[in-house]
């Protein structure tokens, strides 16, 4: 156990280094952990404890909730509603913005989340996830929706958890990206993997293949332009992967390099691609960043847009930065 280091051990050495650090912050931080340990217990039981299969509701994008959906997200809220370190919430599973109940006071930072991402795996026994970002706020201040409304730079942490075949957090405070396994014996989440960074070259994506007919064409011809292989203008093979789970596939980037797109999708001018912004997008574009890679919606850097909805949509291109900048770079073409 000697050299062991705990996140929470982590998090306050790190914490400690900076200039107006008053410990607020890691506490926050030890609540996000506590919800994300009831999590994966949960996940972990399955029908065990009969949290899988549909709670017969929609969410406010209109997508059939799980009950797991909802159980995660009551999970987070009561995990952090009481803390004191927090003025409001946001969560995919909620229409509004997540105030502090009176009785309890109000602290400086806002947490955004998506409390199970990936929940259409969740039944067929495949990889879910719980992704964070956090936001300073005014302090004393009832935060109103336009105050969560804040670019991607401005985040002072953003983290998932993976419930894989470990538990593993994967974090950010600006200064590089961490991640760290769940001990099961101990409850404690172990510093496994310091420092990750995404390889600049890769020949593996991943992309909804079924919905191909509705991509740009920069987009085609990217993907065209893999599948060629050693026959194409790339001169390799690529290889594929579609988990249909952000946090897997990001987890996966992170370890091994590739690319991630689920971009603009012509089939709904109402819906610019299919992933949220303010709790999917901005949270993993930072890790990304920190991690040496890059993220963009094909036209523009994800962390640089002014969000204007709680529950606005983003096209994403995510990954290793060569692969980013190319595809970039078609966009800029076309
Ligand atoms: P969520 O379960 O939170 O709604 O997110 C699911 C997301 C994301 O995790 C994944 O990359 C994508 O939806 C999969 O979409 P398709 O089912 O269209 O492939
Ligand atoms: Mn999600
Ligand atoms: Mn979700």
């Amino acid at each position: 156990m000697a050299n062991k280091v705990t996140l929470t051990q982590f998090i306050i050495e790190q914490q400690r280094g900076l200039p107006d650090a008053s410990g607020t912050f890691s506490l926050l931080l030890n609540n996000i952990v506590t919800a994300c340990k009831k999590i994966s217990h949960l996940v972990n039981r399955g029908n065990l404890v009969g949290v899988l299969g549909s709670a017969g509701s929609e969410n406010v994008q209109g997508e059939v909730q799980k009950k797991l959906d909802i159980i995660t997200n009551d999970i987070m809220v009561d995990a952090l509603n009481w803390t004191g370190h927090l003025a409001g919430m946001a969560s995919e599973e909620v229409d509004d913005i997540i105030t502090i109940p009176e009785q309890y006071p109000k602290g400086k930072y806002l947490a955004l989340f998506d409390p199970l991402d990936g929940s259409s795996n969740i039944d067929v026994n495949l990889a879910v996830g719980t992704i964070f970002s956090i936001l300073r706020c005014r302090e004393g201040v009832d935060p109103a929706p336009e105050d969560f409304l804040r670019k991607g730079v401005e985040q002072v942490c953003a983290g998932f958890v993976l419930y894989g075949p470990s538990t593993m957090m994967v974090l950010t405070t600006g200064h590089g990206v961490n991640g760290f396994t769940l001990d099961q014996d101990i409850g404690e989440f172990i510093l496994t993997h310091p420092n990750m960074k995404i390889p600049e070259e890769t020949s593996e994506f991943a992309i909804n293949m079924s919905n191909q007919r509705f991509w740009e064409p920069p987009v085609q011809r990217y993907i065209d332009e893999c599948l060629q292989g050693t026959e194409g203008p790339r001169e390799k093979n690529f290889n594929m992967r579609w988990i249909a789970s952000l946090v897997a596939e990001v987890y996966r980037i992170l370890t091994r390099g590739g690319v991630f797109l689920y971009p603009l999708d012509l089939r709904d001018p109402a819906k610019p691609g299919k992933l949220r912004i303010m709790y999917e997008a901005n949270p993993m574009a930072f890790i990304i960043e920190q991690a040496g890679g890059a993220c963009s919606t094909g036209r523009e850097r994800v962390l640089d847009i002014k969000p204007t909805g709680i529950h606005q949509r983003v096209p994403l291109v995510l990954g290793s930065k060569n692969e980013v900048e190319r595809i970039v770079a078609y966009h800029l073409e076309g």
